[in-house]
């Protein structure tokens, strides 16, 4: 359920006319809905235990007004990087709601978690939880840990973004997950809280979810045999989205819950959850303005003016987006098969290949959808094309979240050293 639709003719996010906003922002913009943003957000906490945290994943969207929309609703943060910590605080989550994964956390990162007081670090190798123990040792405090346990797991999704296998670098191997808790619980900057496990992301079938919750729940009653004071579950993000219209769509966050609460029933643990794409991917699109009809030999191609440094999930992962125009199409409206690319010089700069729109022209306005999750934070500015600025919308009113940077500012981070310049 989303909140972006025809009015009068015209694509909406909420009552905001994509029309007006690309009059009045320039083309290409990401543009976000609170109302759906909320929705899910809703949707998502009903469906789990009440008193869980739910730390939306920071790195699906990590725009300050979209993180102040969630954490005004009670939402925490799963960060991956001492920007993200930042940028979470930054938008007025409170600490005890920030929970800090990845592989690669520095000593620098560390203090600043350690010295923010953030509710959790998830551990992920035994050189991590050693240097965490002696960042902590030297501020003279004790860091809350949960050790991410990779369940090996298939959870069935693109191979680039599965995490819970053996060959992936994420997570202690189910195996000796023992054996780094007892390692944990003899380090005296160290304070185990619980086990924390994330299978990867868009995934569509609720079978993996099961098997890996299953797998950390024996492992927390082994865990609590062996001493340990195991109050926390982190169970990760994950949960898939649709994105295209005429697929089954995904299960729903309240089969989901029901999954979590048949495995964690029984263990009294507060959950822990990290959504990103359910919350936020349906809750932005990206606006383009079509440059040009160019019509090859063996293909037409849909140029538009939004390239794969805005969105590189076609690039990156062959994903699917919708594209829809922004004038909404007459029915029986004549339809052609379009490969619809960006401006960028790469072959994969194309959003989709062979895609039945209706015959659209230079200076129409088309939508894609579901870009609202990893759209703009895995944007660059390849080719020195300055990144789609960002745009959220809440009934009628409408701010500019994030505004399109100029080439001046795109040159001005670069510098001249000293033998150029004499
Ligand atoms: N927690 C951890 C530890 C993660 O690594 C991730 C995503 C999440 C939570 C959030 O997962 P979600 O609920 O959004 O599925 N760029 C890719 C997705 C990469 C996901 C990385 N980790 C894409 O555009 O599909």
């Amino acid at each position: 359920m989303n909140y972006f639709s025809y009015q009068n003719g015209v694509l909406s996010a909420e009552s905001v006319s994509l029309e007006t906003l690309a009059r009045e922002v320039g083309t290409p913009f990401y543009c976000y809905s609170s109302e759906t943003l909320t929705l899910h957000y809703k949707v998502f906490s009903e469906a789990v235990p009440k008193d869980s945290l739910i730390a939306f994943s920071v790195k699906a969207n990590g725009n300050l007004a979209v993180l102040k929309t969630l954490g005004d609703l009670g939402a925490g943060a799963d960060v991956v990087s001492g920007g993200e910590l930042k940028k979470a605080r930054a938008a007025g989550i409170p600490a005890e709601r920030i929970v800090f994964s990845g592989v690669g956390k520095t000593r620098a990162e560390m203090k600043l978690a350690l010295s923010e007081r953030i509710y959790q670090f998830n551990v992920e190798s035994e050189p991590e939880l050693e240097l965490l123990n002696i960042v902590a040792l030297e501020m003279k405090t004790c860091a809350p840990v949960c050790v991410r346990i990779n369940p090996d797991v298939d959870a069935k999704t693109h191979a680039k973004i599965t995490t819970g296998t053996a060959e992936t670098k994420f997570g202690i191997p189910f195996v000796h997950a023992r054996e780094i808790y007892k390692k944990a619980a003899s380090l005296k900057g160290i304070e185990i809280v619980g086990v924390d496990v994330h299978i990867g992301s868009q995934i569509t079938d609720l079978e993996p979810f099961g098997a890996a919750f299953a797998r950390v729940a024996e492992l927390v009653k082994d865990l609590r045999i062996d001493g340990h004071a195991i109050s926390r579950l982190d169970l990760g993000g994950g949960l898939g989205v649709p994105y295209e219209r005429n697929n089954e769509p995904p299960p729903d966050p309240e089969a989901y819950g029901r999954i979590v609460k048949h495995a964690t029933a029984t263990l009294g643990c507060r959950l822990v959850f990290e959504p990103g794409r359910l919350i936020a991917a349906n809750a932005g699109v990206l606006v383009s303005e079509v440059i040009y009809v160019k019509q090859g030999d063996a293909k037409t191609f849909l140029i538009i003016d939004a390239g794969m440094n805005d969105l590189i999930r076609p690039a990156m992962y062959d994903a699917y987006h919708e594209i829809v125009p922004v004038r909404e199409p007459a029915p029986g409206a004549p339809r052609i098969a379009y490969d619809v690319v960006g401006p960028v010089c790469e072959t994969s700069d194309l959003f989709a290949a062979d895609r039945s729109l209706p015959q659209l022209k230079s200076g129409d306005l088309v939508a894609i959808l579901t870009a609202g999750a990893y759209g703009a934070t895995m944007s660059s500015a390849y080719n020195a094309r300055p990144p789609a600025p960002e745009v959220l919308v809440k009934g009628d009113e409408w701010g500019i979240v994030r505004a399109r940077q100029d080439h001046d500012d795109l040159i001005a981070r670069d510098h001249l050293p000293g033998w150029l310049t004499s």
